[in-house]
């Protein structure tokens, strides 16, 4: 045991994997034992790992300006570049780009962008957000409040009402809809409870609503035919800003450069993170449109500073490394490859349809799950993660990562580089662990 506090971890697991090296799409433990990396880390190593072209332009940044702030207007020639490829890539009109480290920060600079919004806009009180129940957004105060995730919640007395976080449902028609209610009636209604909120809310107090295309660490939950189009068009008749949160499906993950582009959303804001520089070194971006920055920039006289920024906004780094991943991602046709791939993703996955586990099946561009079930006719859940996590433990004994999430969900998010090779080897590896899992199952007198 260690000094060390682990993230996202019981309090009482130590080391329970040491990760020496990666190459490829492959990691390696400190016995040498080979993994592909089906979860790309957390969602985020996009190109894989080791890079030599990433490595070449990180170590001529570090020696050509290792370090310079953003704070009073100062800035680098790295973070120009970047802001403005960035702001030409994005679906966001006219895009402006403020620079952090992680997906929670740029979600806790959207909130603070809404309220200097709100009051440079005359109309203070519009500063209540809608997030939905599954939804992840990240673990500081206002991103976790933000999140629709009860662990996430638990001990932490988050400041919902101070924040004006509002609930609405999870776009997940596997486990919400209603006996008999189909895709088209469950967005319906969606919509519908959307709009009710919002009017017992009252819609000038109500500034944007929250959401990932795909939901994440939520499940892997892929939003029904129309869905955004329904949502969009009740937050359009109410004034009300969609905020996209891009940090697992930006940058191709979805088969298309961003989720909003693959579900036909129109944000207005956006937070992106993760694949934004393969995670070789951590950078966020939150994005808003011309139309907001503009307005914030007139009244500033008045308000004062927008008093909020960190010492690592714009880091040189983050910014010469994104900026190289971004060249990469589009020179080598990756979101394009992301979408053929993943085609062949989906159909390997939707072959697990028929296992005596496996109730649901989600598949989007590189982006899969199976929910693991007591009874596949029932859709009963197994108690707890227990399934989930044998099932990834499994998994890991072959030689492949995988992620239990809440509802025994495994998940699969693989680098954007693998070939369809790599593909069937996860196939295999998947569906031995799920065999060993039925075993478990039954062992354990767990089934139906
Ligand atoms: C959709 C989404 N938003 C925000 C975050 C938070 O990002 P970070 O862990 O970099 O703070 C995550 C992290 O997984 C995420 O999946």
């Amino acid at each position: 045991m260690t000094a060390m506090i682990y993230p996202t971890t019981n309090p009482e697991a130590t080391e329970v994997m040491v990760v020496a090296r990666g190459e490829g799409p492959y990691i390696y433990d400190e016995t040498g034992k080979q993994y592909l990396e089906g979860m790309a880390g957390l969602w985020c190593t996009s190109l894989g790992y080791g890079n030599e072209e990433i490595i070449e332009t990180a170590r001529r940044q570090m020696e050509e300006l290792s370090f310079s702030h953003m704070f009073g207007g100062k800035t680098h020639p790295s973070a120009i570049e970047l802001a403005d490829k960035l702001a030409a890539m994005t679906p966001i009109d006219d895009a402006r780009v403020f620079l952090g480290a992680s997906g929670s920060d740029a979600n806790d600079t959207l909130v603070k962008l809404i309220r200097y919004h709100a009051v440079a806009t005359g109309q203070p009180q519009r500063v209540k957000i809608i997030a939905r129940e599954k939804g992840y957004h990240g673990v500081t105060l206002a991103s976790a409040a933000l999140t629709g995730l009860p662990p996430n919640h638990a001990h932490f007395q988050l400041p919902f009402d101070a924040l004006g976080v509002l609930r609405t449902g999870a776009p997940h028609y596997y486990r919400c809809a209603e006996e008999g209610e189909s895709e088209a009636d469950f967005v319906a209604r969606r919509a519908n409870e959307l709009e009710q909120l919002i009017l017992a809310e009252g819609p000038e107090t109500i500034a944007a609503m929250i959401a990932e295309p795909v939901n994440g660490a939520g499940g892997v939950i892929i939003p029904p035919a129309g869905y955004f189009e329904a949502i969009q068009a009740v937050l359009d008749r109410y004034g009300i800003l969609l905020w996209d949160d891009e940090v697992i499906c930006g940058f191709g993950r979805l088969g298309a450069a961003f989720g909003a582009e693959k579900l036909n959303m129109k944000p207005k804001m956006m937070a992106c993170a993760k694949a934004l520089t393969s995670a070789y070194v951590p950078l966020s971006a939150a994005i808003v449109s011309g139309d907001i920055a503009d307005a914030i920039a007139g009244p500033a006289a008045e308000m004062g500073v927008f008093g909020h920024g960190y010492t690592y906004s714009g880091h040189p780094l983050g910014c010469a490394v994104a900026s190289k991943v971004l060249d990469i991602y589009v020179r080598d046709g990756l979101f394009e490859h992301a979408a053929v791939i993943g085609d062949y993703m989906a159909t390997g996955l939707s072959k697990f349809a028929d296992h005596p586990l496996v109730g649901e099946v989600s598949a989007m561009g590189m982006l899969g799950a199976l929910e693991l079930v007591a009874d596949k006719n029932t859709k009963r859940p197994f108690d707890g993660m227990k399934v989930g996590q044998f099932c990834a433990k499994a998994a890991e004994t072959n030689g492949l990562i995988i992620r239990p999430l809440g509802g025994n969900r495994v998940a699969l998010c693989p680098p954007l580089i693998i070939q369809k090779a790599h593909v069937d080897e996860i196939m295999d590896k998947l569906g031995r662990a799920l065999d060993s899992t039925l075993d478990f199952v039954t062992t354990e007198g767990l089934a139906a």
